[in-house]
């Protein structure tokens, strides 16, 4: 069995970052989600990857470099133009050939992995397996409709009156018997080849797809809240250590990671949080689910419930909460007179200011 993890879509949804960056690669508890993803597909015994990137690919190939650190094997694939999770498919035929496949969205998160799910599709070999979760506005996923038996008969891409609240969530299993099906798909109205039509096809030509209900946790991260969401959740599990160095007048409380190189002074760090290697602190409180990235810094200022990519540096402005910030991005604050906001923002950057 292969992988095939997509990672072309632009992201619009988290611009300004995704100007400069890939969307699965915004850190959580500073490493890429899209890490977490090839870690499940390597624990599932998977080794051969087929990496589908767009505009973004020099950002995700020096990241993922060719897999050797993951376990795997990766193999790029060049989509020219985000058209659609089918169309990944279609440009990703050869390098699939025959073999069965799990389809992997880089911008995912599954907590519990994918074994369990790899090893029911091996065993019962259907056309498809798709992974199915409940949630409060299925207007924006493809949504599965069940018999009484739960066999899936029918799906429907962001369907404006959906008939359940069962999502697909993005990690699909496939025999080959999908690519004919892809070959059907016509470009759906908002102008993609769609994977929901393609198992449609599977359906409507009597072929069996059967579903899994998730048990655990999912998000797509492609949004900041949904972004700062799985942060919480990764860091409530993560391993406290103290690998940087913090001085005798700051406070360390719960579950906090110093990683080597960070220094912490006249600070207070609540858990659960994580300071990024090379990362200063100082004169700051961190509140609970942070993320700093490596060498950032932050000094006379508070944060909370937020995510700060590398070299990024916050100084003497306050408090911040519920943020995502940049990397290289500098917070700082405005001379006194006048009292005027004085902002420097990337293109479709989002900017709330309490005055
Ligand atoms: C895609 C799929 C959709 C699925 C979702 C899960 O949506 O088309 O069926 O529910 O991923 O993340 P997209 O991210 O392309 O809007």
């Amino acid at each position: 069995m292969k992988a095939l993890v997509l990672a072309g879509g632009s992201g619009t949804r988290l611009r300004p970052i995704t100007h400069t960056s890939a969307k699965q690669l915004v850190p959580v508890a500073n490493k890429p989600v899209l890490f977490y993803g090839l870690e499940a597909i390597a624990e599932a015994g998977i080794t051969e990857l087929g990496l589908v990137v767009g505009d973004a690919h020099a950002a995700i190939e020096a990241a993922v470099g060719d897999g050797s650190a993951f376990g795997l094997q990766v193999t790029y694939l060049r989509q020219e133009a985000p058209l659609g999770l089918a169309h990944a498919v279609l440009i990703a035929r050869d390098y699939l050939g025959d073999d069965d496949f799990v389809m992997y969205l880089g911008d995912n998160f599954i907590v519990g992995g994918i074994t369990g799910l790899v090893e029911r599709f091996t065993a019962e070999r259907p056309a498809a397996q798709i992974l199915l979760t409940r949630v409060g506005d299925p207007r924006q996923f493809g949504v599965a409709e069940l018999d009484a038996d739960g066999r899936v008969i029918g799906l429907e891409e962001k369907p404006e009156h959906p008939k359940s609240d069962l999502a697909l969530a993005g990690v699909y299993l496939f025999s080959p018997a999908v690519h004919a099906a892809v070959a059907e798909c016509k470009p759906s109205w908002r102008g993609e080849l769609e994977i929901t039509d393609a198992i449609g096809h599977l359906i409507e030509s009597g072929q069996r797809v059967e579903s899994t209900m998730i048990t655990g946790y999912w998000k797509d991260t492609g949004n900041v809240t949904d972004m700062l969401e799985v942060n919480r959740l990764v860091l409530e599990s993560a391993e406290p250590r103290v690998e940087g160095l913090v001085d005798v007048a700051s406070e360390l409380i719960g579950r906090v990671v110093i990683e080597p190189g960070a220094v912490v002074e006249r600070s207070r760090v609540v858990g659960p949080a994580i300071i990024g290697g090379g990362a200063r602190i100082r004169d700051s409180y961190v509140g609970p689910y942070t993320s700093i990235g490596a060498s950032c810094t932050v000094t006379g200022s508070e944060i909370e419930y937020s995510i700060v990519l590398p070299r990024a540096s916050i100084a003497e402005v306050g408090r911040i909460e519920s943020s995502l910030i940049g990397h290289d991005v500098e917070v700082t604050p405005a001379p006194h007179t006048p009292r005027a906001h004085r902002l420097v923002l990337g293109d479709h950057s989002r900017a709330r200011i309490s005055s």
